[in-house]
């Protein structure tokens, strides 16, 4: 699997296995699959309520910890120094883990006292960064983070963030963000790449399957990776997550790409970040 390098130096496999919504009693066997399929980066968050389920399948897998790339995201109700902490060993212990390869903050504004979220952000800000100089994360970020609530974290941290997980498909691409993140030596993580199929029936990646010779899916994930975003794409099929790791034979063209980021808007998720 192809890798990007983040800021601090370390690798994280290029394409990562979205686990948001596997919970049923199926959620293990679903994630020992997509290692089974090849995926060695598994997203997950505090709040997707499936970390112990994540810790069995790669305890049953087989495979190293050292081979696998592991993330998970510390939820808006614990924007505070303490409680992140707190968040970061819970995880740590459902996952049956003793390091992350990477931890997100999962939102920027706090359930409560939402008008003071610069100094929560920071704060919060900081138990990221003490667990990652104590080697217990190995790369700090943040997710759904617009510039503007970048910016009064940038101007204070001592560790910069190294990713930035976003929505990101095509008819909602953020352009701004992103550009703004790669301006800042911040990776952009790709949530909902296929936007959670809303995408897949649009006239022009209906089109360009047909011209590359690949599935809709195939053409979104691309378009990610073609932009140096990294898609997490979820599926509950070994055939469907087979095929989305399938995407590293072809690229699509700079007058295609150009089509697919000025499509007007399109299968936006509904959740933005400062009223969520
Ligand atoms: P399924 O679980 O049946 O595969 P996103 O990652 O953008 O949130 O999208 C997730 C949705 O996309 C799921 O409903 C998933 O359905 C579907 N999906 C995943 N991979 C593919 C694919 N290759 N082709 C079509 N639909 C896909």
């Amino acid at each position: 699997m192809q890798t990007f390098s983040l800021s601090n130096g370390i690798s994280i496999p290029a394409i990562g296995y979205g686990t948001y919504r596997v919970t049923d009693h199926n959620a293990e066997a679903l994630i020992q699959t997509a290692l089974q399929c090849g995926y060695r980066h598994i997203d997950t968050a505090r709040m997707y309520g499936n970390e112990a389920e994540v810790g069995n399948a790669i305890r049953h897998a087989g495979i190293s910890r050292s081979d696998l790339f592991l993330t998970t995201k510390v939820w808006k109700t614990c924007l505070s120094y303490d409680d992140t902490l707190r968040s970061v060993e819970a995880s740590l212990r459902d996952l049956g883990v003793t390091y992350l390869d990477l931890c997100l903050l999962h939102w920027p504004i706090p359930e409560k006292d939402r008008d003071q979220w610069r100094e929560k952000d920071l704060s919060a800000w900081r138990a990221l960064e003490r667990l990652y100089a104590e080697k217990v994360l190995r790369a700090i970020g943040v997710s759904n983070f617009l510039p503007h609530h970048l910016m009064p974290l940038l101007a204070k941290a001592e560790i910069k963030p190294m990713v930035n997980q976003l929505e990101f498909h095509p008819g909602y691409c953020q352009p701004y963000a992103v550009s703004f993140c790669q301006a800042h030596q911040i990776q952009v993580e790709a949530w909902s790449p296929l936007g959670r199929t809303r995408v897949l029936e649009e006239p022009l990646i209906l089109e360009l399957a047909k011209t590359y010779g690949k599935s809709p899916a195939q053409i979104c994930l691309r378009f990610a990776l073609d932009q140096r975003v990294l898609p997490l794409p979820k599926s509950s099929s070994a055939q469907r997550m087979q095929e989305n790791l399938d995407v590293f034979d072809f690229s699509l063209s700079l007058e295609d790409i150009s089509r697919l980021m000025t499509l007007p808007q399109l299968g936006w998720g509904g959740n933005h970040p400062d009223t969520f």
